[in-house]
């Protein structure tokens, strides 16, 4: 089966908000978080959407998506989210497996609830690329140069730009593998060792790329929240 998997348990801290986490906050017609699941919805390759949020905002979840999706009770569960991000993408890993069985054949979308802008096309090519590669990622030509600075202070290295780019969601795995790849990180790895592709990267497994694009932000500041009302005004999936 192929599951989208969204992580929605963070509290927003870099938005400043005192009323509820940004991933509620509106977005044209609805919350930012509908949207992302209702495009994960619309997907008809992905058999159920498992989303986490913060035990506090479970029920407010169920609300929200009685109220803009009723058709689609059967594939949409809300879960509790987790301390961390890593958390949460461990108790929706476990969520997948207790409802629908374990199986090498599981396949998981992974993405932020605060990244909405992401297209069908995303999805799609995710979906053909982790049967062959076994993780794919998707990502954005870095735009502007990147520089390294290790003491955050002078210029270290400044990297061929050409081979550069900016890490977005879906992220995709087989199931039982990425269970395996972060059930093997020791309690040190597990603090620092947030990103899975990382993990994967340093388990000299393959993560493929897919193209994704400049408009698929991460709503992380107040800034990207009046970016976000901008591209949602015209942007087409
Ligand atoms: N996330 C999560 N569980 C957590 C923390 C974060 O599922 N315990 C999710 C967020 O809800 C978000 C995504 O991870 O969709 C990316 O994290 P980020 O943008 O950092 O969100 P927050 O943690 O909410 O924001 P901040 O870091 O500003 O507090």
């Amino acid at each position: 089966m192929i599951f989208g998997a969204i992580l929605a348990g963070g509290t927003g801290t870099r938005m400043n908000l005192t009323t509820m986490p940004k991933q509620f906050l509106p977005l044209g017609d609805k919350p930012i978080l509908i949207h992302t699941i209702a495009r994960y919805l619309k997907c008809e390759k992905i058999d159920a959407v498992i989303v986490g949020v913060h035990a506090d905002w479970v029920e407010y979840t169920n609300g929200l998506l009685e109220q803009y999706l009723p058709g689609a009770k059967n594939r949409v569960k809300v879960i509790t989210g987790g301390t961390d991000r890593t958390d949460t993408m461990l108790r929706l890993l476990n969520a997948i497996e207790q409802t629908y069985g374990a199986s090498n054949e599981h396949i998981v979308l992974t993405h932020d609830g605060v990244r909405p802008f992401f297209t069908q096309r995303m999805l799609e090519e995710n979906i053909a690329a982790v049967y062959e590669y076994g993780a794919v990622n998707t990502v954005s030509p870095a735009i502007d140069t990147i520089v390294v600075s290790e003491d955050g202070k002078t210029i270290s290295s400044v990297p061929n730009r050409a081979t550069m780019f900016l890490g977005q969601c879906p992220q995709t795995f087989r199931v039982s593998q990425l269970k395996a790849v972060y059930n093997s990180l020791t309690e040190e790895e597990r603090k620092t060792l947030t990103e899975a592709t990382k993990i994967y990267t340093m388990r000299g497994l393959p993560v493929y790329l897919v193209q994704g694009a400049a408009s698929n932000i991460k709503i992380t500041t107040p800034a990207d929240y009046t970016m976000a009302q901008a591209i949602a005004e015209d942007f087409e999936d």
